[in-house]
């Protein structure tokens, strides 16, 4: 069945370099990085900070950070080496086809679609709630039906995805200046927040630090983590098991820094500039979310902070409204670029599978002016347009973490199965002791996994088995790796 046949590191490169298929290389390290802090920096230090700290970590939230932090570090190592050393548009997908074989790389590439597309679609839901909330405040009522999470069709966050569909197909580099005005928006509030709060910060409310840990009333069944339901842990909110519990919630708001890599294929130096890209935005959001995390729960005690605006009703709080006010217009700035970037990502894995005849070749035509993968970028962007509209997505967005902790776990393995398969290669970044590191990034990222509720692994589940039938159906045959790799039956493992 060659399920298994691998695409080798050199032929994923010459592909890169082809004529219609091949894109403009424009983008430097700081673009990268810039781009990294835009997709990263969004709903989970907006919002998610004010759920984790009162539900779950109390003032230690900002241990949470720490531990989700780390965890990707660890991935963030071992994408920088596969970044480094295949430097093609697919991610994950091109690493997964480089090493464990088709089959694989095909269901990743499907999965990433949980983290890019359907992540899109839920912050551009996200996105259409502030929106809404920001109009309030100059006297504009949108009614519940059309935008927030109650509505029928959320008509903001669909124009947005589409708005943004037309900066992506209109350039590389103009996204990324679109991007950098935005990321300076979102930065510039995200300090005022740090440098504002610390006026207000009462040592009082640190205390203590680490909540004493209580029994939560159990949840049951399908809303239960899997590691309930596996090993009957019984959940508990604070105290130490209680930070573990909300890192995996906090994870959220460190997905994107890996759609660094997707942009392999338009970086000008991608062996020295992808290692330091993925990184340096890690660093930078880390560092950030963790001093925001900390002057939050200075500001106001854990257990009355808010859980749907955490930032703004802190500071609404103290009376400063004005910083409130400033706050929401940073958070529209910030959610609009997660929105964009989550789609540029998708959009460069979908092309990098459509090359690869795993989908319609046709679709990853790039444009003669723009140079941009135009087709499957509208393609995207209509799907995520509807999908944003039509679907109750806050339901969901946990489906969104466990793919892309999927595809943190295949990753890992992968970085070890190219050490040993290909020795030889050129690394210009070498993750860091090896197989330690991934070793580590595999149990971290399964442990996350494990606290995810039941229902989200049928749902993820799921969707792999329907990803895996339009494989046999449609890319199994056409794979131009088997069309055009003489004695592939030999290669595939
Ligand atoms: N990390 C992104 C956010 O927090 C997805 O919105």
């Amino acid at each position: 069945m060659h399920l298994f046949r691998t695409k080798p590191v050199e032929q994923s490169i010459a592909d890169a370099e082809g004529g219609e298929h091949r894109l403009k290389r424009s983008l430097s390290a700081l673009d990268l990085t810039v781009f990294g802090v835009g997709v990263v920096v969004g709903t989970g230090i907006f919002v998610l900070t004010g759920v984790a700290a009162r539900n779950t970590a109390g003032p230690a939230v900002a241990i949470s950070f720490v531990i989700a932090g780390v965890v990707c570090a660890l991935a963030a190592l071992c994408y920088a080496e596969f970044a480094a050393t295949v430097p093609v548009a697919g991610s994950a997908y091109t690493y997964a086809y480089a090493t464990i074989g088709e089959f694989p790389a095909w269901i990743i590439g499907w999965d990433l679609m949980l983290e890019l597309a359907l992540g899109a679609a839920v912050v551009a839901s996200g996105w259409s709630g502030y929106f809404a909330s920001l109009l309030k405040n100059f006297g504009i009522h949108l009614p519940p039906s059309i935008a927030g999470d109650e509505a029928v069709f959320n008509i903001p966050a669909a124009l947005v995805v589409l708005l943004l569909t037309g900066v992506l197909v209109a350039g590389i580099k103009m996204s990324a200046r679109f991007n950098s005005a935005m990321v300076a928006v979102k930065l510039a509030v995200v300090l005022l927040v740090i440098v504002a709060g610390l006026f207000f910060v009462k040592g009082a409310n640190y205390r203590p630090f680490v909540p004493p840990s209580q029994a939560m009333p159990a949840t049951e069944g399908m809303k239960a983590p899997l590691i309930q339901m596996l090993f009957g842990v019984q959940p508990v909110a604070y105290g130490v098991f209680g930070v573990f519990t909300a890192a995996a919630l906090v994870f959220f708001a460190f997905i994107g820094f890996d759609v660094v890599a997707t942009a392999a294929e338009e970086t000008r130096r991608p062996q020295r500039d992808l290692p330091i890209g993925i990184i340096a935005s890690l660093v930078v959001c880390t560092i950030l979310y963790v001093a925001v995390s900390l002057v939050v729960v200075g500001m106001q005690h854990y257990s009355r902070l808010s859980e749907t605006a955490p930032l703004a009703d802190a500071f609404r709080e103290v009376g400063q409204t004005w910083v409130a006010t400033l706050i929401s217009i940073g958070a529209i700035a910030g959610l609009t670029t997660v929105v964009m970037i989550l789609m540029l990502g998708q959009s460069r894995v979908l092309f990098a599978m459509c090359r690869d005849n795993l989908l319609p070749r046709s679709l990853a035509k790039v444009h003669p002016v723009f140079r941009t993968p135009y087709r499957i970028t509208i393609v995207i962007g209509v799907a995520t347009a509807l999908l944003a509209a039509l679907i109750p997505l806050s339901a969901i967005a946990e489906l969104v973490n466990i793919g892309t902790l999927f595809a943190f776990v295949i990753v890992a393995l992968a970085v070890m199965i190219l050490r040993r398969t290909r020795p030889d290669l050129p690394r210009s970044f070498r993750t860091p002791l090896v197989p330690l590191v991934p070793i580590l990034s595999v149990l971290a990222s399964i442990y996350l996994m494990l606290n995810l509720p039941v229902e989200t692994w049928i749902r993820f589940l799921v969707w792999m088995a329907v990803g895996s039938a339009v494989y046999f159906l449609y890319g199994h045959r056409r794979s131009r790796v088997a069309a055009t790799t003489p004695g592939e039956a030999v290669l595939g493992r």
